[in-house]
């Protein structure tokens, strides 16, 4: 079957391209508002986009022709932290994708504990493994509905220390949850290698 984007809605070209992109990683942006109050939210269109610096975006669309919270408060702050989603916290993260209140603390609502984080202000999330702490590179906004594409420098990866061994991070115990299409999602328990070919020029092992 063939589809035209142009002749698609927005929510049908949304629903296609979600089911086609996948399984997309999910950033879990936690931020503080301009009382204190912290916010957590999940963000799917999300990648790591360079390495010197060490770079990660993730893009935000308007509601209501509004921006949201979590973009709201990185302008002012111009930090925040990503934390990862696993098979043990993914109700949470769910619960955190409602649109609450801007003073309420969706991470009391969502039955999770703030951490300190080691140089930015917004608090990490406990509940989760990975804690990549972020300053704000830029904000740009794009298209026309518009999207936010917000990125952000890497500053201080946090590690839980049973994850970790010979400092590389456990792959086959991190139980990272991906997103689907739609309601779906994908838990990462079946995993495999393969050689790494000579497509790399810098020398990373
Ligand atoms: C798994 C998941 C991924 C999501 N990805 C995005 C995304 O990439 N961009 C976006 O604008 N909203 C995304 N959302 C919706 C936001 O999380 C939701 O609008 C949230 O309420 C925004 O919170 P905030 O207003 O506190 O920033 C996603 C929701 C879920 C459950």
């Amino acid at each position: 079957m063939d589809f035209e984007l142009s002749q698609l809605n927005a929510k049908e070209a949304y629903s296609l391209l979600t089911s086609c992109i996948v399984p997309r990683p999910i950033a879990w942006v936690t931020t503080l508002d301009e009382n204190g109050i912290f916010n957590a939210a999940p963000f799917s269109y999300f990648t790591g986009v360079s390495i010197e610096p060490p770079l990660t975006l993730f893009a935000v669309e308007r509601r209501q022709g509004e921006k949201k919270d979590t973009v709201i408060n990185i302008e002012r702050t111009k930090e925040f932290v990503v934390n990862l989603v696993t098979s043990s916290n993914v109700e949470q993260m769910n619960i955190t994708s409602k649109d609450f209140q801007v003073d309420q603390d969706e991470l009391k609502l969502a039955g999770l504990t703030p951490v300190r984080s080691k140089v930015v202000s917004p608090p990490s999330i406990k509940e989760s493994p990975i804690h990549m702490e972020c300053k704000l590179d830029q904000i740009i906004e794009i298209g026309s509905s518009p999207h936010s594409l917000v990125i952000g420098e890497v500053i201080q990866v946090t590690v839980d220390d049973d994850l970790v061994e010979e400092g590389k991070i456990k792959m086959e115990h991190l139980h990272a949850v991906g997103r689907m299409g739609g309601k779906w999602y994908t838990k990462t328990e079946q995993l495999f290698e393969l050689p790494r070919l000579d497509w790399r020029k810098a020398d990373i092992k």
